[in-house]
């Protein structure tokens, strides 16, 4: 038998939303009930580095290794990932039967996260963007970003917007079938070069309530989460636009901060209530206030997802003040001046 190994690599970004994605309108297809926009820390060290290949030789059938541990990939989004790419596979191989086989043969899929996995620091949107264009990449599939974003959704739903660079907006669509819920550029990276984040991580926990019972327990229970997807993210995605295209800080600190605000406030109307933000968290929101207000302007936004980690957008210009002010809060922890030095993105440890 034919023991030849396919094999591609690729590596996916983290992305960090600055209007936020929560609640799912279809639980099976990863359909939301708003759209959402983030920013690709692209130039940061955090990343998902995969390998993808397969071979007749593999007895165990489809595998996934993730940071060198068995991971389960029996899962229902795993498998839609793997089916979704298959079918578009054997579409090739039935076209042109010159093609090897390779739909047909045992994946195997070796992933490594740079970063905490799981930390809230959005390891599933590298995650499953990486693993996508992996198998894309093995199977030498046509499919543009956009396209292999309406996969990625499947497997997580921010990792739709880790398969581009730059401001990035998942449209919801409005499609039963999906079709129209995927990602594209709202700008490039090169549009707005001197955006920066700092990346506080407050805890590299695993976090308290998982992405996905969080949004279910949200939508089924509170009042405040329809007034947010019927109002609050409609204005939020034009203004946060807006504010890209005319790079205006002030103004897309200003959106972001107030949608991170909103959504933590619908999770607290959940009900029974879900916090993720904790003192830490707090102490973030009241260094940004200060610098902003002693800078007598918005020099930098805060926003948090599914966990206490805060994320800070500023602009480089201002990168003295934003890190001047953490570093007088943060002290000596340990890594702080290193991380600032060594990354674009900086991580820095707080816990
Ligand atoms: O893609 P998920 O299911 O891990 O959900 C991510 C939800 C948030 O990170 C809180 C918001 C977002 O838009 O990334």
């Amino acid at each position: 038998a034919d023991k030849t190994i396919y094999r591609a690599s690729t590596t996916a970004p983290v992305n960090i939303a600055v209007v936020k994605y929560w609640g799912k309108r279809d639980a099976q297809l990863n359909l939301p009930t708003n759209s959402s926009l983030s920013v690709t820390l692209s130039q940061s060290d955090l990343r998902t580095h995969t390998t993808a290949s397969c071979s007749a030789s593999y007895p165990e059938g489809d595998s996934l290794l993730l940071n060198g541990e068995p991971s389960d990939v029996t899962g229902h989004r795993t498998q839609s990932c793997f089916r979704e790419l298959r079918a578009r596979r054997a579409a090739l191989e039935a076209a042109d039967p010159s093609l090897p086989k390779l739909s047909t043969l045992p994946l195997r899929l070796v992933s490594e996260n740079n970063f905490p996995t799981a930390a809230g620091l959005a390891s599933s949107a590298a995650g499953f963007a990486a693993f996508v264009r992996a198998i894309a990449n093995l199977y030498a599939l046509p499919d543009s970003p956009a396209q292999l974003s309406l996969i990625a959704r499947q497997g997580s739903g921010s990792a739709c917007r880790s398969l581009f660079g730059g401001y990035v907006a998942w449209r919801m669509g409005s499609r039963p079938d999906g079709s129209d819920s995927l990602a594209d550029q709202v700008a490039e990276a090169s549009h707005w070069p001197d955006m920066r984040a700092l990346i506080l991580v407050v805890s590299a926990a695993k976090k308290g309530v998982a992405s996905t019972s969080g949004m279910q327990r949200t939508v089924a229970t509170s009042g405040l989460f329809q007034r947010r997807i019927d109002d609050v993210v409609p204005r939020h995605m034009d203004a946060m636009e807006e504010a890209i295209r005319d790079r205006d800080f002030a103004a897309f600190a200003e959106v972001t901060m107030r949608d991170s605000n909103s959504f933590h406030a619908t999770c607290l109307d959940t009900y029974p209530p879900i916090f993720y933000l904790n003192d830490v968290s707090r102490a973030a929101i009241g260094a940004v206030e200060a610098v902003n207000e002693a800078a007598g302007r918005t020099v930098a936004a805060y926003t948090f997802d599914a966990g206490p980690n805060a994320v800070v957008y500023y602009l480089q210009q201002d990168e003295e003040m934003v890190v001047g002010t953490f570093s007088a809060l943060l002290g000596d922890v340990t890594g702080w001046k290193d991380g600032v030095q060594s990354y674009k993105s900086p991580v820095v440890l707080v816990e």
